[in-house]
């Protein structure tokens, strides 16, 4: 999409801006290596399209896209030190390339920074992105305690495991976009509306991130390919192999789920097997359909054009095909 290209460009210049080293470096040198990094830039980029969709310049809501992207590398920096990971968007975490300290604070500062840059709304659109942003910031901290918390039970249901991601993952996707529309001025309903197709996006692009986790090409995927296993998280994936396999696999899995060897390679190895032979991949890619099919059905309910929506449709689309 053409559009992208240029909310792109202008979303890079801006984060440049954002994110110029100053004293302390140590501080700074961080936000500035996660930030150039790059990665999809998905959320602010849907926080602009949304804006632009809704009738307004998109430049309009550079601020609160910003925002968006602070926030999300500043879970990410944390996100790794929580899941000690070593890779990310194909170099060294910030924890590793610095250290645990490092990280916790500069991440910290990225948070503080990124409420700093609705400062520039005028009060009434201060106050709603704010509320926004702080109801969904509190939703990823509760749902990454469950991602944390579910490493260590083996009752995780697959409906908690849904709920998790939705919030870890799924309600700052679905809160990017309700940011451009409250910029836009767009109507209560339709604010709600494109939260929920962003929501239910984001639902099944961390379906897609949990799969290529395990089944990734490690070149372009950019983290370490079997992290999720290493870590025993509860994955889809991991939910549904233990349904859909016979009894003495589901106790392998088990098993496997319940140690952390020191060379991860063969759990590795025997777990995808595990996956791949139960169906748990194929139901993944079936749940995957189930939540893009949904955002499209959101959609429909949205007044803006059927070029628009085909837009959105595409973009969703093209998300799901994602290798990175
Ligand atoms: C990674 O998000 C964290 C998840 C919620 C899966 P992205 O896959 O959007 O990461 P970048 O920003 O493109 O690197
Ligand atoms: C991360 O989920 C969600 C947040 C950062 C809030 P993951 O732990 O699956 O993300 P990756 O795979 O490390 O990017
Ligand atoms: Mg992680
Ligand atoms: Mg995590
Ligand atoms: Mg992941």
């Amino acid at each position: 999409m053409e559009l992208l290209k240029v909310y792109s460009q202008s979303l890079e210049e801006e984060l440049e801006k954002a994110v110029l080293i100053r004293e302390p470096e140590q501080l700074y040198e961080p936000i500035r290596y996660i930030i150039t990094l790059g990665g999809k830039r998905l959320r602010p980029v849907l926080t602009l399209l949304s804006c632009d969709f809704f009738g307004k310049d998109y430049k309009a809501a550079m601020n609160a896209a910003l925002a968006v992207e602070l926030f999300h590398n500043f879970s990410l920096i944390h996100d790794d030190i929580m899941d000690n990971a070593p890779l990310r968007r194909g170099e060294e975490t910030v924890h590793e390339k610095w250290d645990l300290n490092t990280g916790i604070l500069s991440g910290d500062a990225m948070l503080i920074l990124a409420y700093k840059l609705f400062e520039a709304y005028e009060p009434q659109l201060f106050r709603d992105l704010a509320r926004l942003f702080s109801k969904t910031a509190i939703e990823v901290c509760e749902g990454q305690q469950y991602d944390v918390d579910f490493e260590r039970r083996d009752d995780v249901t697959i409906d908690e495991y849904i709920r998790m991601i939705d919030y870890k993952t799924a309600v700052l996707i679905g809160a990017s976009m309700k940011m451009g529309a409250i910029v836009a001025g767009a109507s209560v309903s339709c604010q709600e509306n494109i939260y929920e197709f962003g929501r239910n996006l984001g639902i099944a692009f961390q379906l897609q991130d949990d799969y290529l986790d395990a089944f990734g090409n490690p070149e372009s995927f950019g983290k370490q390919i079997g992290g999720d296993i290493i870590a025993n998280k509860k994955t889809f994936l991991y939910l549904t192999a233990l349904k859909l396999c016979n009894p003495s696999e589901a106790a392998e899995l088990r098993h496997l789920y319940s140690i952390s060897p020191k060379d991860p390679s063969e759990k590795i190895n025997i777990v995808k097997r595990l996956f791949e032979s139960s169906g748990a991949v194929e139901a993944a890619e079936k749940e995957i359909s189930l939540y893009t099919n949904k955002a499209n059905k959101v959609l429909d309910t949205i007044q803006i054009s059927e070029e628009r929506k085909e837009s959105l449709r595409e973009f969703g689309e093209w998300l799901m095909q994602r290798k990175v």
